[in-house]
């Protein structure tokens, strides 16, 4: 997480909007904000520290790494790739993968299948985005909600049961409701376009709200069914953090006991892809050798999904 805290207070000053509204709408005290001059990967290089630090690994034995993001430091090369570099690995297998919200499941359950096809030994799995640097401040739809953040999860072979099962699904018909528009192959940057709304990340609040609840709860159902296991066994919902009325909508319809399901929203806001790892970072001490947990989220395309798994770090 970076340093700089942007609260409620600081929003106030700048946009028509009030620190109680905000709270009671999104249940969003305070985000982080990546300062200017650095990047996504900045932001991932401390998390694998901190990882590292919490739990000791030989960093070169890394042999690939998989970043999700929309918010990459450049457009080329991945960002993947960049850290590499910054990790001092010369032959590393190094992507991206663009699923918005959703992209950490993805790259949790690539990561997984290269570990488990024992193709690949020990895999970093990244969920990072610097939104900040698309969201226009003085947009009160927008800014209320992101702030900036990068989780990790070092992913090697185990006797033990792990990612169970991942169920991953999109169906492109969330663009026009949830996007950022500008500086792709259809939209490159012109001057016009740096001074449109084409700019920043744009949406439209209500269609995504319904639509992420609805999307997230069918997607838990799904897997839970798949996997003959019932709302009961599970001892952690983790759902993206994106709005807490989303959470609890998702946890009243999955009807999870109270106290199950994993929040940590008010001081970060909604940081896309790094929701779900900074959420399990943080909690991490609350888990038990044998915890079954379930992921979920939903973000732009729409893409959405849930992912299975068995705690097994004591
Ligand atoms: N401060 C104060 N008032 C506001 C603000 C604000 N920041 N924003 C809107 N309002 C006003 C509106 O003008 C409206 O006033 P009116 O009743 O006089 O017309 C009133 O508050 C209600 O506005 P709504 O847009 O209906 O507010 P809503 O309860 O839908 O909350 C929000 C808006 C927070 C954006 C909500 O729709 C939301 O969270 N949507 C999901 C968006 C999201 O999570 N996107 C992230 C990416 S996808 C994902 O991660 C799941």
């Amino acid at each position: 997480m970076p340093e700089e805290r942007r609260t409620n207070a600081d929003l106030e000053k700048i946009t028509d909007t009030s620190d109680e509204w905000i709270v009671q709408r999104t249940g969003i005290r305070e985000r982080r904000i990546l300062q200017d001059g650095l990047g996504t990967s900045d932001m991932i290089v401390k998390a694998v520290e901190d990882l590292l630090k919490h739990y000791p690994r030989d960093v070169k034995k890394v042999d690939a790494i998989i970043v999700a993001t929309s918010t990459p430091d450049m457009m080329m090369p991945s960002t993947a790739n960049i850290l590499a570099e910054k990790l001092n690995l010369e032959q590393v297998t190094a992507f991206d993968v663009n699923a918005a919200c959703a992209g950490f499941l993805h790259v949790l359950d690539i990561g997984a299948a290269l570990v488990e096809s024992g193709r690949h030994k020990n895999v970093l799995v990244v969920g990072a985005d610097k939104i900040s640097s698309y969201v226009n401040i003085y947009d009160r739809s927008t800014n209320i909600l992101f702030g900036d953040g990068a989780g990790v999860v070092w992913l090697e072979p185990s006797e033990e049961l792990g990612i169970m099962d991942s169920l991953l699904l999109g169906n492109g018909k969330g663009t026009a409701f949830l996007n950022i528009e500008g500086g792709g192959s259809l939209f490159p940057f012109t001057e016009e376009l740096l001074s449109s709304s084409k700019r920043h990340i744009q949406q439209n609040g209500k269609v995504v709200f319904k639509q992420a609840i609805q999307s997230m709860t069918e997607a838990c159902q799904e897997i839970l069914k798949r996997n003959t296991l019932t709302i009961e066994e599970v001892d952690w919902l983790v759902p993206h953090q994106a709005n807490k009325r989303i959470i609890d909508a998702v946890g009243k319809e999955l009807k999870i006991a109270g106290g199950k399901t994993l929040i940590n929203i008010a001081y970060y806001g909604n940081t896309i892809a790094a929701t779900i790892p900074l959420c399990i970072w943080e909690h991490r001490d609350h888990l038990k050798k044998g915890d079954l947990m379930l992921l979920t989220a939903f973000g732009a395309g729409f893409s959405w999904g849930a992912s299975l798994l068995r705690w097994s770090i004591s």
